[in-house]
């Protein structure tokens, strides 16, 4: 039997194996995507493997450069983005992402992928969104008590996301997370379509379409696709 790490670290070992010189790729956020990077830098010393990359955040940015991944502004599309996920709906891949608090930039560089696909361990598949963690959705510093409120009124029970020293978690574009409850029975893509018609709400981490295959570890060792 593999632990969580190890099987974060063999689903993203074989989502490496993806990439191919002269691909421009999206680099997602978070532990899983952590062990991609290690494997992505294996294969540059290895292979002499030539790619550009875009990161979601300043963390995954700093971490690649560290280990001669090169990083580039997001200013072209890329061939292929690969993130990590909070939850993943069993059967349409669709996908909370978030805890990390990257959702805004983890969706721009998905959206600007050719082939966008997810690492994670067995523990994120999930029968239906929200069954595990909660839906962060990301707010403007201004007003945010006034869109807080809207949210509670929407039902969705929302919680400031906290730092470590009590303050606010504040992201990588200066905005503050609010965590909400996806309740039973709510149709998540209608949350989603009320939540981005409410100003104030800069992104939800609801990644309901786009996500073309979830290569998943498993506690027996293996890795499977799903698609
Ligand atoms: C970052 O904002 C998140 O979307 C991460 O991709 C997600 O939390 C997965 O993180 P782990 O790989 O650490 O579980």
């Amino acid at each position: 039997m593999t632990d969580t790490d190890t099987q974060k670290r063999n689903a993203a070992t074989e989502a490496a194996k993806l990439v191919y010189s002269g691909m421009h790729v999206g680099l997602g956020t978070g532990s899983t995507v952590a062990h991609f990077l290690t494997a992505l830098a294996a294969r540059i010393a290895a292979e002499g493997l030539s790619i550009s990359c875009a990161a979601t955040s300043h963390a995954t940015g700093q971490r690649a450069r560290e280990l001669g991944i090169p990083v580039i502004d997001l200013a072209q599309p890329l061939d292929l983005a690969v993130d990590g996920a909070d939850e993943i709906e069993f059967g349409s891949l669709r996908l909370i992402k978030g805890l990390g608090g990257a959702l805004l930039r983890e969706k721009v560089v998905a959206q600007s992928a050719h082939r966008f696909v997810v690492i994670a361990d067995q523990g994120k598949l999930v029968g239906r969104l929200g069954a595990h963690v909660k839906l962060p959705v990301e707010l403007a510093n201004f007003g945010a008590e006034r869109t807080f409120g809207r949210l509670t009124a929407l039902g969705l029970e929302p919680a400031f996301r906290m730092a470590a020293d009590g303050t606010r978690f504040v992201t990588d574009n200066g905005n503050v997370i609010a965590d909400c409850r996806l309740p039973a029975g709510r149709d998540a893509a209608a949350v989603g379509a009320a939540l981005k018609t409410m100003a104030g709400v800069v992104e939800t981490g609801l990644f309901l379409e786009g996500c073309a295959a979830a290569f998943v570890g498993f506690a027996d060792g293996t890795v499977r696709t799903f698609e």
